[in-house]
This record gives structure tokens, C-alpha cells and sequence, in this order.
């Protein structure tokens, strides 16, 4: 950071391939860029987003689910092991399971998930295969504050792409993980810098100081 203020500690929670834990860890590399990331979880051991985080010199933790007898145990100790490390922000990147009211209320305004739709539409498993079988001619990624609906909170950033008439799941699902990988690092970026104030449903983006 270029005036002296300790960059925001960042928890990412990962259940697969963490192309977007990877933007993020790019992100953070950089030199003045207002956030670390301290601690990477997932609930899968075998997450290649846990080499990634490795690899970047960041810790990795996999929380198995099956030690725990409901979800909101699991949610419990996750929420411990964030608010161990000072984690001021959790960010939901590919993280495959649904979270209880125990980790929601813990950070509430301060967990963001990303989805690839435009956010009302299409949330849930799929929503690039969603698109496409709805015939939508715009697609797109959505940054929103975690709550406890499913892809439902505020929203943060959002940006659109097309469907081009050709276009299969995965031609789409490039096209917006290109976005997704540009988004959620500004969207962090916004938090970190304190210009993210969340008013009922709206997220209001205050302008650089
Ligand atoms: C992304 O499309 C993200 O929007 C969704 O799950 C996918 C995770 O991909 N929530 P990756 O693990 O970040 O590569």
C-alpha cells in the first residue's frame, strides 16, 4: 500500500478449479493493490485451486465435511479459522456449497460470492446452460454480497456479454470467465479501498478519494 495502511486480510473459499482464486492471487501480487490473501479453504482435498493457492505461497486448508455432523458445524469452524487469521473480507470463489445462516450472519457485509448470469436471472447450478436454454441474447457475471439466499445479495459489479448464435456451454462459459476474471479483483479492490456502502438492496460505489 502506498500510504502505510496494512492491506485488507482476505479469506477465499474454493471447492474446484480456482481460475478465479488465481485472478485474485494476481490481483493481490500486485504492488499496491489494497488486499492479501491470507488463507484459501475448501471442502474438497483434491481442489486444484488449493495448488494454486500453494504455489502463490498462501496458506491452503481443505475442512473436511464429512468431520462434522451438520452444516452448521462445518460453517462454524470455517467461520473459526477466517476469524483466526483477521480475515475482513470472504470471498466465494467456485465454493460449491450452500452456506448456513451461522457463516452468513458472521460476515454479513463483509462475504462476496461471484456467479456467472446477470444476477436475478439465472441463479443456481448451470447458469451458463441456463442462458443458452432460455435463449437469452445477453449473458454476463455478477459480484454481490453473500446473504442467505442463494445467489441473492447486493449487488456489487456486474458486466454483460453476448450469446453468439453458435455458442455452446463452454464457448459462453469462456467468454464470461474472461469477465469474471476482471470483475472480482475490481470488486475487491472497491471493498478494500472502504467505497462499497450497502443500502437496503443497493450496493453504492463512492468515488477514489
Ligand atoms: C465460476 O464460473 C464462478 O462464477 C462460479 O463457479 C465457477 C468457478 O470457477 N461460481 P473457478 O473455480 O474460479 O475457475
Amino acid at each position: 500500500m502506498s500510504d502505510g495502511v496494512a492491506p485488507l486480510a482476505v479469506g477465499v473459499l474454493v471447492s474446484g478449479r480456482g481460475s478465479n482464486l488465481q485472478a485474485l492471487l494476481d490481483a493481490c501480487a500486485q504492488p499496491r493493490f489494497p488486499a492479501r490473501i491470507v488463507v484459501v479453504i475448501s471442502d474438497r482435498e483434491q481442489a486444484p485451486a488449493l495448488e494454486r493457492a500453494r504455489a502463490a505461497g498462501v496458506e491452503a486448508l481443505w475442512i473436511n465435511p464429512k468431520d462434522f455432523a451438520d452444516r452448521e458445524s462445518f460453517d462454524a469452524a470455517l467461520v473459526r479459522e477466517l476469524q483466526a487469521r483477521g480475515v475482513g473480507l470472504v470471498c466465494n470463489a467456485g465454493f460449491m456449497r450452500i452456506l448456513s445462516p451461522v457463516y452468513v450472519r458472521a460476515f454479513a457485509g463483509r462475504a462476496l460470492n461471484i456467479h456467472p448470469s446477470l444476477l436475478p436471472a439465472f441463479p443456481g447450478l448451470h447458469a451458463q446452460r441456463q442462458a443458452l436454454d432460455h435463449g437469452a441474447k445477453i449473458a454476463g457475471v455478477t459480484v454481490h454480497f453473500v446473504d442467505e439466499g442463494l445467489d441473492n445479495g447486493p449487488i456489487v459489479l456486474q458486466a454483460a456479454v453476448p450469446v453468439e448464435p453458435g455458442d455452446t456451454e463452454a464457448t459462453l462459459s469462456a467468454r464470461i470467465l474472461a469477465e469474471e476474471h476482471r470483475l472480482y479483483p475490481a470488486a475487491v479492490r472497491l471493498f478494500a479501498e472502504g467505497r462499497l456502502r450497502i443500502v437496503g438492496r443497493r450496493v453504492l460505489i463512492t468515488e477514489a478519494p
